[in-house]
């Protein structure tokens, strides 16, 4: 447990990341096993499921530390409220005087770009992943695939999701996700990614990364 806080949604009975800690979990699947790999100066990153802001947020950090420009396209059906995210205490895990962004970035406007930090840039998207075209996008670099768990949106875990992932993504491009299913490496596989399975965060034994 590293004191970061986790949500709960009631309705799924399901939570927003690992009990053992969000920010650890987050950490270690997003940033060590993704954007950390990615050594480009300009990175385009998707993410599918923005939620509590915590992957962004961490990104931003990690960028801001790795002096590296990052263009962050998050999509997300549901917005958080203020009244929920602002009760998150994510900010107080930045040792380095950037606790103001994680509130900046909840407050930057849907569906267009905002500058959060001069080399980080924002695009989110209020959108359901299962209706969005993605291909206006950009060819992106990186890919954080945090929806919820294959039991219980079984529908964002296929082909149709991830085919369209897939063909925005640049050869030698990579996809983690903290989900280890053999069924979800598999589906990766038959589209055409290289698919590691690699030590999880905490908790967890094992997740996927997933290579263009
Ligand atoms: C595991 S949580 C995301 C955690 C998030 N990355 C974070 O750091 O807090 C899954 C997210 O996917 C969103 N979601 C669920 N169904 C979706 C859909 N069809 N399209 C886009 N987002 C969806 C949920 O609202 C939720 O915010």
């Amino acid at each position: 447990m590293d004191g970061s806080h986790t949500l709960y949604l009631v309705e799924a009975d399901e939570h927003y990341h690992s009990t053992y800690g969000a920010v650890q979990e987050s950490q270690h699947v997003f940033i060590q096993e993704g954007f950390e790999r990615c050594h480009g100066r300009e990175i385009n990153v998707l993410e599918i499921g923005f939620g509590t802001g915590l992957n962004c947020y961490l990104t931003l950090l990690a960028s801001i530390k790795s002096d590296q420009i990052v263009r962050y396209y998050a999509v997300e059906k549901f917005p958080l409220p203020a009244e929920i995210w602002n009760k998150l205490n994510y900010s107080t895990f930045s040792a380095d005087g950037h606790s103001n962004r994680f509130a900046i970035l909840h407050n930057a406007e849907w569906n267009c770009y905002t500058e959060i930090y001069p080399k980080f840039s924002l695009h989110k998207m209020e959108a359901d992943i299962l209706q969005t075209n993605i291909f206006d996008l950009p060819s992106v670099d990186l890919v954080f695939f945090d929806a919820f768990s294959p039991e219980k949106q079984p529908e964002l875990w296929s082909r149709s999701v991830f085919e369209p992932i897939y063909s925005i993504m640049k050869e030698g491009s990579i996809l983690v996700t903290y989900c280890a299913k053999g069924y979800v490496r598999r589906m990766l596989q038959s589209i055409g990614f290289q698919v590691e399975r690699i030590p999880g965060p905490p908790g967890k034994r094992e997740m996927l990364r997933a290579e263009k």
